[in-house]
């Protein structure tokens, strides 16, 4: 499978939301990439239920949506409601992850589950079977434009390892200082899909910064 572009809505310009969403629908990318902060589990608020609206309204991808918050599970059926394709809660903001995540299916999304940096892959062993996708935080989480933390590459590696045999459809994906400098080595490792906010906004062209993403590894086929 071709990895995925997820192109992170925080480093959008907020007053031009409906101009940023239609580069993403006209782009390459493949997810929008929503991160819900609640000021408690992360030292950030970032944005709720109004702005998903206006996601819902004008987004014509699956909306990708990473919750930063404690107690998730107050807010599953919510999110789902709302218009989320995949929501993703936290390893480390879960007490009962399973019954957590049988919820998110009973509303009829996509589960994952997010680690922290210093989270190991090896807790999820037990419930990998029951997860479509791992995000593996490659920074800590609170923040757009911070720099990659490399043993981001050594998670990701032992996870795929750890998947071949237990769930061999588990996708993998990488959220934090990712951009062109690291994501060939990423889908080496064994990423599937990749969040980009500061890369792609910070871009002279967005949409061409996204295809660049989306092709990263043609391109280094290419120039062999
Ligand atoms: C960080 C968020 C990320 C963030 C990524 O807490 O989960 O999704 O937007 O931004 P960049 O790509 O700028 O590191
Ligand atoms: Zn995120």
């Amino acid at each position: 499978m071709k990895h995925l572009v997820a192109p992170s809505i925080l480093s959008a310009d907020f007053g031009n939301l409906q101009r940023d969403i239609e580069m993403i629908n006209n782009s390459e990318a493949d997810w929008f990439h929503v991160d819900i902060m609640d000021g408690v589990f992360v030292p950030n608020i970032s944005f709720g239920f109004p702005v998903m609206e206006t996601l819902t309204q004008h987004a014509k991808k699956p909306l990708d949506v990473h919750l930063m918050i404690v107690h998730p599970e107050h807010y599953i059926e919510r999110f789902a409601e709302a218009g989320a394709a995949i929501i993703t809660v936290h390893y480390e903001a879960c007490t009962h992850l399973h019954r957590i995540i049988q919820s998110i299916h009973n509303a009829g999304c996509k589960a994952c589950v997010a680690l922290n940096p210093h989270t190991s892959v090896s807790l999820l062993k037990d419930i990998l079977v029951d997860l479509d996708m791992v995000l593996i935080m490659s920074v800590n989480p609170g923040f757009g434009g911070q720099k990659f933390i490399p043993n981001t590459l050594n998670k990701v590696r032992a996870l795929k390892g750890i998947a071949s045999s237990n769930n061999p459809n588990l996708l993998i994906e990488v959220d934090g200082g990712v951009g062109i400098h690291n994501i060939q080595e990423l889908v080496t490792a064994g990423a599937d899909v990749f969040v980009a906010g500061n890369a792609i906004f910070a871009a002279s062209s967005p949409s061409e910064m996204i295809s660049s993403l989306k092709n990263a590894d043609t391109e280094v086929l290419k120039s062999i």
